[in-house]
């Protein structure tokens, strides 16, 4: 924490610039109660110094922005990592020894073990074996094994660790789903160790796939990133080994695993082969909300990191899907032509996309049922009156996230209600503008899992908070109704509270002069931004 902290202020310090948008940031803290799924509060007041300095430091990065093209932008986002000073953390179980187990337990979020030697899994029992020979120094354990017992007893344990490597730690509820490992340490004085079925050259990684796998706010916050900060310095030779696997979930992220690891992941209890490995690592790593600490990663690698390893494992797929279309696009132009052979002046066409291609494009990340945007197709015509290109995505769980990717990819600006589907900011190019709109009684969690974790990428984040007058819970009570005056008050009674009347029981209806000028300062930064990058 000590250590995140000084990251923020040396990356926010000394800048002092007053941004009416920061406006919208300011927040209400002392819920620590509002999600269940929350941190207790940490250090607030650190906090909101960091994360309002940040808003205000979003003026450089406006600049390095303007500057010239988005590289240069780039460039300034990875400068960042080099100040950050790196003598603090020496993590726990830097080195570990043949033959052992070393558990880190530190961590707030997970905890994780680390063991080296010979490795060989028994998913029937849930348990992972390192075997020591005799040859080991264990001087005192071998002298007092007692004669005349079974050889199943001559096989003494010398360590025993319990683990769940899942990244929910604090959360009991959910820590009661995933499954528990027991990491034993096995002196195996008549080689009686079980037969390895499949000997693998490189480490383990074992994680959980299970807890709130589903949502893919968790999917990225507390799997697929914590595996990248875990497994980054392996260099994709490794093989993760999933607990609570789901196929579906081999399928949905593929793409993002084959680019952290060579080799095919193994359903731990579906595989009842023994896999032997020369060194393992169970649970995972994770240091904030959607976000990596460089000052904790070998080589510096941040959060932008991830962000190209993305890039990298959509091509492919975004790749043959416009190479589909260009196809398609051609086999219609060729028949068009034979039906209409003077209908077509393809320099029309062309100016045509050119132009469309010229104006910034919107992204709205639509919601249906709650949290909607009651008022979006006006909210989106005021859009495309400002001057946006604007596409209206509605993801859902089975939504591919290639074309998502593609979607936000390519574009400049991208708006969505608070909620799971605001973790695809993580798709969006460094330097493009995410506006999230927060509902009432919802400014913590808003801020917390997207708005800075979104600035720590690079993005221009603008926080639109609502009126109550914008809130369909407007209607509902009277306006000194808490639920209306204090949300922070409802937050305090309880998390089924905050889910009822401001997560469920909401929906948002955009005052349209107020939510305009946020579009057009985001539209005439993105123009600013673009001109600069065609000089
Ligand atoms: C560690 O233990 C394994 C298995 O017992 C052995 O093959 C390997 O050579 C050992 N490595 C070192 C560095 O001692
Ligand atoms: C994303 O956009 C950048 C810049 O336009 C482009 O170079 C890159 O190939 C795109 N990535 C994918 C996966 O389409
Ligand atoms: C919204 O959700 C309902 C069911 O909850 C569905 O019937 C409807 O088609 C959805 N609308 C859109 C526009 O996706």
């Amino acid at each position: 924490m000590v250590h995140y902290q000084r990251y923020q202020l040396r990356k926010c310090g000394g800048v002092g610039e007053e941004d009416e948008e920061a406006q919208t940031l300011v927040l209400e803290f002392g819920s620590s109660g509002y999600y269940k799924r929350t941190k207790p509060k940490i250090l607030p007041l650190l906090f909101v110094f960091s994360l309002v300095s940040c808003s205000l430091l979003l003026v450089p990065h406006l600049f390095s922005c303007f500057s010239t093209i988005s590289l240069l932008c780039t460039f300034e986002v990875e400068n960042d990592r080099v100040a950050v000073d790196r003598e603090a953390d020496a993590p726990i179980c830097d080195s570990i020894s043949n033959g052992s187990i070393c558990c880190d337990r530190s961590g707030f979020r997970s905890d994780i073990c680390f063991m080296r030697g010979d490795i060989r899994t028994k998913s029937a029992s849930s348990s992972i074996f390192v075997y020591t020979s005799d040859t080991d120094d264990d001087f005192i354990s071998y002298s007092l094994a007692k004669e005349g017992e079974g050889a199943e007893e001559k096989e003494e344990e010398l360590q025993h660790e319990k683990i769940k490597p899942y990244t929910r730690k604090w959360e009991t509820g959910v820590m009661d789903t995933i499954g528990e490992l027991d990491l034993v340490v096995k002196k195996d004085k008549y080689g009686r160790r079980h037969h390895c079925d499949v000997q693998h050259s490189v480490p383990a990684i074992f994680l959980s796939t299970g807890g709130y796998t589903g949502n893919v706010y968790h999917e990225f916050n507390d799997g697929l990133i914590p595996l990248y900060i875990t497994s980054q310095h392996l260099n994709k030779k490794v093989v993760f080994v999933m607990l609570e696997y789901h196929n579906w979930y081999m399928t949905k992220y593929g793409d993002i695993l084959s680019r952290l690891s060579d080799y095919p992941p193994i359903d731990f209890s579906g595989d009842k082969r023994t896999h032997c490995f020369p060194e393992a690592i169970v649970g995972l790593r994770i240091h904030d909300e959607l976000t990596v600490d460089s000052s904790q990663m070998q080589g510096s690698k941040s959060i932008l990191d991830f962000h190209n390893l993305l890039d990298q494992a959509y091509w492919p797929r975004i790749r043959g899907l416009i190479q589909d279309e260009e196809r398609e696009a051609q086999l219609r132009l060729k028949e068009r032509v034979s039906l209409f052979p003077s209908s077509l002046s393809p320099e029309a066409g062309e100016q045509k996309q050119e132009e469309k291609e010229k104006k910034p494009k919107l992204v709205v990340i639509s919601r249906n049922g709650s949290r909607a945007i009651m008022n979006e197709d006006a909210m989106v015509k005021l859009a495309e009156k400002i001057g946006f290109q604007v596409e209206v995505l509605r993801p859902d769980r089975t939504t591919e996230l290639a074309k998502i990717y593609r979607a936000l990819n390519s574009s400049d600006a991208m708006i969505g209600v608070h909620g799971a589907a605001m973790t695809h900011f993580l798709f969006m190019r460094p330097c493009s503008v995410f506006i999230q709109v927060i509902p009432l009684g919802t400014d913590w969690a808003a801020e917390t899992y997207y708005g800075e974790p979104a600035m720590k990428l690079g993005l221009k984040y603008v926080g639109y908070k609502i009126l109550p007058r914008e809130s369909s819970l407007y209607g509902q009570y009277d306006r000194d109704d808490p639920v209306l005056r204090d949300p922070k008050s409802v937050n305090a009674k309880g998390w089924q509270f905050t889910k009822k009347v401001y997560l469920d029981g909401q929906n948002v209806e955009l005052d349209l002069r107020r939510f305009g000028k946020r579009l057009f300062r985001a539209y005439d930064y993105i123009s600013k931004k673009n001109q600069r990058a065609v000089q």
